[in-house]
């Protein structure tokens, strides 16, 4: 099942994460080098907000204790074995009108 999500590529400023609900989903969304992401947006370890993490080396940390996660897969980093993989949600984006789909 596809979500449009409330907003469109170009309301994304690179690398900057931002918390987006749609429907049941509850998600960490981020342009990075012009392609977007979507991760759950429940931290794997005590339930950090992944929205309101940031990108560095092109994962997503966590800003409570730092988990780190793959934009791509959604796998935890091995050098940070507290967190286990986050969901990561394939993403669609409209050529035409900018908005943005995930799938579930
Ligand atoms: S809650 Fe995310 S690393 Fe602890």
């Amino acid at each position: 099942m596809e979500h449009k999500l409330g907003i469109k590529i170009n309301d994304l400023e690179d690398d900057l994460v931002v918390s987006v609900s749609a429907n049941n989903l509850s998600l960490a969304v981020v342009k990075h080098e012009g392609k977007i992401y979507a991760l759950d947006s429940k931290c794997t370890h005590e339930g950090g907000p992944l929205g309101e993490g940031h990108i560095d080396n092109g994962e997503l940390i966590c800003p409570w204790h730092s988990g780190a996660f793959s934009l791509e897969s959604g796998a935890a980093d091995e050098n940070t074995p507290w967190v286990t993989d986050v969901k990561s949600y394939r993403v669609r984006v409209d050529a035409t009108t900018g908005d943005i789909y995930v799938e579930e």
